[in-house]
């Protein structure tokens, strides 16, 4: 093994939450918590999201970044170190492997979509929007993800700023990017929501957005809020257990997962706050689905005065909250890599960086070349799915359920109490105990429980 590498530590707490608020932080949240919500019944879908979060994804992450501060190294060597010094069954390695190729596989089409944001901040900039129908927004969105060249160039760009961060280091690169991108992201997303107050349709997207209707609650709402809750803490992938490898032994762990969940949390509501009115001021479909970011908010950015200005924020806003994600998916393989070969940081972040775009062709061509073709239907499985999808689908409803549950397992019961108790220090206050409890029995049975709805059923 390696040991030559740069040291890897965060220099303050705060270095520490910007990072993991930086990857909790992104396209779910601007993009797909507010379609979940619309799709979902708002008020009801919010309510019961923030209950599973606290119940299900937060103790998790809490478990997670714990993993990786005991382990210090990267995901599959903190889970070989902690299977040899606990004794326990090699199995629990499938949570290092597990979580290192799904964040690779994500990574790939991450970064094809965050090529989308990027793109749609020119478009935004050079006015393109101005004008736009249904239709005509429908068919711009069509034209852009058909082209494979178009689409390719904006992948190509937005994995070479992730390569180019990643190649940094932990100090120079990673932390010193997000302490300035986060607080940026902060206030775009606040300046867009304080202009989605003065529009007309801001009455009528509080209501949909904060009315509870219990009538909207179907175990299908429950379930997606599950799902999302997972997906926006980005548990389950690796990247919150490298980056609390970096951490220092005097920072609560409980107290910082409760800050990220927090912060994610209220950047998702905000982002509904500030596309909801838009769309109800143009009598747009809040419930339109995926569509909503790039399809139906670009017909009221086209429509509203300021629009280049406000579809430029936005776009921009998204472009950051992915970017600071997709360094956290590149991370926990080239830091494997930085222990295991002796090559410097830079290139292994070039190497595992390139082998991740050119993955990502694959879903560059699922929307124009690949379009039509579904890999896994000659098994008999995911008939209609093209690659993208499979990713999509595999890593969101078995990767990260599977792993999500093994690393619940692995904390709440392969591992003492007096172990854990000894990882998270002087913090194990009231709340460990009922930590501890929705770790072993809730948090599991809530994940198995997307497991069966959505793969066995
Ligand atoms: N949390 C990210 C988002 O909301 C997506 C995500 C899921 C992620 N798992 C991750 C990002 C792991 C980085 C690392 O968009």
């Amino acid at each position: 093994m390696n040991t030559s590498y740069a040291p890897r530590q965060w220099s303050s707490r705060f270095a520490f939450l910007m990072a993991a608020i930086g990857s909790a932080v992104g396209l779910g949240n601007i993009w797909r918590f507010p379609y979940l919500a619309g799709e979902n019944g708002g008020g009801a879908f919010i309510a019961i999201y923030v209950l599973t979060l606290t119940c299900i994804a937060l103790p998790i992450l809490i478990a997670e970044i714990t993993v990786g501060r005991m382990g210090r190294q990267s995901p599959i060597n903190t889970m070989r170190r902690l299977v040899a010094e606990h004794r326990a069954l090699r199995v629990w390695m499938l949570i290092g492997w597990g979580s290192t190729i799904g964040a690779f596989i994500v990574l790939s089409y991450y970064s094809v979509i965050g090529g989308w944001t990027l793109k749609y901040i020119e478009l935004a900039v050079s006015g393109a929007f101005a004008g736009d129908t249904a239709a005509s927004s429908a068919e711009q969105f069509g034209v852009f993800v058909g082209s494979p060249l178009q689409a390719g160039f904006w992948h190509t760009v937005f994995i070479g700023a992730t390569i180019a961060i990643v190649a940094g280091g932990v100090s120079a690169g990673i932390e010193r990017s997000v302490v300035i991108l986060m607080p940026l992201l902060f206030v775009l997303l606040v300046g867009l929501a304080l202009y989605a107050v003065t529009t007309p349709g801001f009455g009528e997207a509080m209501r949909f957005m904060f009315a509870f209707k219990l009538e909207d609650v179907t175990p299908g709402t429950v379930l997606a809020a599950i799902g999302q809750g997972f997906f926006s803490l980005s548990v389950a992938l690796g990247a919150m257990m490298t980056y609390g490898a970096y951490l220092e032994q005097d920072v609560s762990i409980g107290r910082s997962a409760v800050i990220i969940a927090v912060v994610d949390t209220i950047v998702a509501i905000t982002a509904g706050i500030a596309i909801f009115p838009l769309v109800f001021s143009f009598g747009l479909e809040p419930s339109s689905g995926p569509g909503l970011t790039f399809i139906t908010l670009p017909i009221a950015f086209g429509s509203i005065s300021g629009g280049v200005v406000i579809g430029t924020i936005f776009f921009l806003l998204l472009a950051v909250a992915a970017l600071t994600s997709a360094i956290s998916l590149l991370e926990p393989l080239v830091a494997w890599a930085e222990e295991t070969y002796q090559i410097t940081r830079r290139r292994l972040a070039i190497m595992v960086g390139a082998a991740g775009w050119l993955v990502g062709f694959a879903t560059v061509f699922s929307f124009n070349y690949w379009s039509d073709f579904f890999p896994l239907a000659p098994l008999g499985l995911m008939v209609d799915k093209t690659i993208f999808d499979v990713f999509d689908f595999s890593v969101s409803n078995i990767v990260m359920p599977v792993v999500g549950l093994m690393l619940a397992l692995f904390a709440g019961w392969a591992l003492t109490r007096e172990t854990v108790v000894a990882a998270l220090g002087a913090e194990r206050a009231r709340w460990f105990s009922f930590w501890r409890f929705m770790l072993r029995y809730i948090a599991p049975l809530g994940v198995i429980s997307i497991f069966v709805a959505n793969v066995l059923m």
